[in-house]
């Protein structure tokens, strides 16, 4: 069984940090969406902590739904092809959309995510993600909001997982090298 206490690195972001930064994003996020009519995307799964509290931390009215995509299959490499496993019960046409995403990591999922609610109509579509990795900066993906960019660490807790576990850690830790070794 996995101990939180010898799995983790350290801590990387703590909850007072997580916090602070989270109500920063939503001031900038009610200032730019004043007066318009809000929908925000929640990415399952890895995005419910962010959703969970940027969503009570914006103080205009909103809507919220629901993706699900597939981008990994198996595998721990992002295999290119990109399935939609649950889609929004919304219709967006019109609608002005934020995609919330827990991170972003080689882009592929967003890019890929960004340009099929586009196709739909939507009065705009970005995005706002709470971790950004290195790579993502390399690909050509406009990305509105950022909560904080990161090294390239393997980092859990806050909504990320390795193999499913870790999510509900209120904090962001590193995860040890002997876990994924
Ligand atoms: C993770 C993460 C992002 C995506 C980022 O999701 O939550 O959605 O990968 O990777 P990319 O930028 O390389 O595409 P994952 O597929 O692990 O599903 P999960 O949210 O259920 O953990
Ligand atoms: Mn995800
Ligand atoms: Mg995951």
């Amino acid at each position: 069984a996995e101990d939180m206490g010898t799995d983790l690195q350290e801590i990387f972001l703590t909850e007072e940090q997580i916090r602070a930064r989270i109500q920063e994003m939503a001031a900038e996020i009610d200032r730019d969406y004043a007066g318009k009519d809000l929908l925000l995307v929640g990415v399952l799964r890895g995005a419910i902590m962010v959703m969970a509290d940027l969503s009570r931390a914006l103080k205009n009215p909103l809507h919220m739904d629901w993706m699900a995509v597939s981008s990994y299959g198996s595998g721990t490499k992002s295999s290119g092809v990109v399935r939609i496993l649950k889609d929004l019960d919304t219709d967006i046409s019109g609608r002005h959309v934020l995609i919330v995403e827990d991170i972003i990591d080689s882009g592929l999922t967003l890019s890929w995510l960004k340009e099929n609610l586009s196709s739909r109509g939507p009065a705009s579509v970005e995005i706002a993600t709470f971790l950004r990795k290195p790579e993502a900066v390399r690909v050509d993906i406009d990305v509105k909001y950022v909560g904080f960019d990161i090294a390239n660490e393997f980092v859990v807790g806050y909504g990320l997982d390795y193999a499913e576990k870790y999510r509900n850690l209120p904090f962001v830790g590193t995860l040890a090298p002997h876990v994924y070794a």
